[in-house]
């Protein structure tokens, strides 16, 4: 731009008292006969900038009148305090320049319906309450890289194109890799998990891929999901690493969103309750528990979103629910050695949303694993590579996901994960 420096708004404080120049977007103008107002947007904040008529030169008082909402502007004066403005400071307006028009914005200052915003996701970006939702996530994602780096876990970037269906067949994106079918990757876990013998402690953090046919409030067909893996952990361990990186995220989030949980209008109490430790109930206590509260679960079924509800209501705090049927659960988990009809595994269940991660202990024992991978029907010859974990000096260890739009869903108490996401990837949509 021009040799005028340009101040960001989130410095403002720092410029009380001098000249700046401002570059942002409009949202909203007024002007009342010889004073007007522009608050604009510079994606660091909002200020408002004051024009008085008579200080003004004609055109640029004409600019203010004709300005719309989410033109860009470059707006230049005196920075001052003011606590009644947006932002907290003002500008003394003393130059106004258009950028660029803005005709006819689409998204109004009124309601509009959800398919209507989501056809302009692009644009809806700007608004505020989707601001401060993705804020939140930024937060968290580096919260997450920052807790395992400081615990020493090395971040291994794992495939998203693979020939090994990584859960379960029933949805996955299948594409041909010249002449090859391959699948879009469910999990980056099978091949987190080989990395252990090299690093030990290990995680991934990337888009994963459900081709799930349903429209819930908790489903992404693309969502992003982090997955640590540890050496010689086991089922116990590795619920501590789930609630002890839980309870982090959760005061990352209080301690450095305030602003965005003012503009969710978040009730925070919640979050500052949480704390470990997190009751721990076995799948067998959570079945007698829920039928206790009118729920009509037998044994050996999997929880459905209903039941994970009504659970995580008996609780104050997340819950564990551990050692869930094999024959609900992935082929790549731990047999119990106290009940070989159940797996070591977990998942963790929060109020209102249900299942936040899903983790378990892996089955180390070449036979048997070969044997789940059989009776799973799954094409055994796509598997030697993760066997060969198994066949050269096999070792405890366990890892979970965690899903990163139902976590900052449930942190900012939004109700639906596809505004977690810049970009939802829904069974009916993939524009924009
Ligand atoms: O329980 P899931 O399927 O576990 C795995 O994929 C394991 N490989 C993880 C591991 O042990 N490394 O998924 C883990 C989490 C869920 O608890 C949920 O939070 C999220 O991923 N998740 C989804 N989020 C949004 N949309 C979907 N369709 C999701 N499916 C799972
Ligand atoms: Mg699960």
């Amino acid at each position: 731009m021009s040799q005028e420096k340009i101040t960001e708004v989130g410095s403002l404080a720092d410029h009380v008292g001098t000249s700046v120049t401002i570059l942002g977007w409009v949202e909203s103008t007024r002007s009342h006969g010889k004073v007007g107002f522009v608050v604009v947007r510079d994606g660091t904040g909002l200020v408002q900038g004051v024009l008085l008529k008579k200080e003004l030169p004609e055109d640029a008082w004409a600019l203010l009148e004709s300005l719309t909402q989410e033109c860009s502007v470059s707006l230049s004066g005196e920075v001052r305090e003011e606590p009644r403005a947006p932002g907290g400071y003002e500008v003394g307006v003393t130059g106004l320049e258009l950028l660029g028009a803005s005709e006819e914005y689409p998204i109004q200052p009124k309601e509009h319906g959800i398919e209507f915003l989501l056809d302009h996701r692009h644009l809806w970006l700007r608004s505020s309450l989707q601001r401060a939702g993705l804020r939140v996530r930024h937060e968290v994602e580096q919260a997450i890289h920052d807790y395992f780096y400081d615990r020493d876990f090395v971040r291994v970037d794992t495939p998203i194109l693979t020939s090994s269906i990584g859960e379960s067949a029933g949805t996955l994106f299948e594409t041909d890799y010249f002449g090859e079918p391959a699948f879009l990757a469910q999990t980056g876990q099978l091949y987190v998990e080989t990395a252990c013998p090299a690093f030990r402690k290990v995680y991934c953090f990337g888009p994963t891929f459900r081709a799930e046919k349903s429209k819930t409030r908790r489903h992404l067909t693309e969502f992003w999901m982090l997955e640590p893996e540890v050496a010689f952990a086991d089922s116990d361990d590795n619920m501590d690493l789930q609630e002890d990186l839980v309870c982090y995220l959760v005061q990352r989030a209080l301690e450095r969103c305030s602003h965005e949980f003012e503009v969710l209008e978040r009730d925070t109490s919640e979050l500052e309750a949480i704390a470990p430790p997190f009751a721990r109930i076995s799948y067998t206590d959570a079945v007698a528990l829920l039928r206790e509260n009118g729920s009509e679960i037998e044994w050996g079924r999997d929880l459905g979103v209903s039941d994970e509800m009504l659970l995580s209501e008996q609780f104050d705090q997340p819950v564990f629910v551990h050692d869930y049927p094999k024959a609900v659960k992935a082929f790549y988990m731990k047999e119990n050695p106290d009940d070989p009809r159940t797996v070591r595994c977990n998942d963790l269940l929060v109020r209102g949303y249900g299942e936040l991660i899903g983790g378990s202990q892996r089955e180390d024992d070449l036979d048997k694993l070969l044997a789940r991978i059989r009776e799973e029907k799954l094409p055994e010859d796509k598997y030697s590579w993760y066997l060969d974990l198994r066949r050269y000096g096999t070792f405890t260890h366990s890892g979970f996901g965690l899903g990163l739009e139902r976590t900052v869903a449930w942190i900012t108490g939004r109700p639906h994960v596809r505004e977690m996401i810049p970009f939802p990837r829904l069974m009916n949509r993939l524009t924009p």
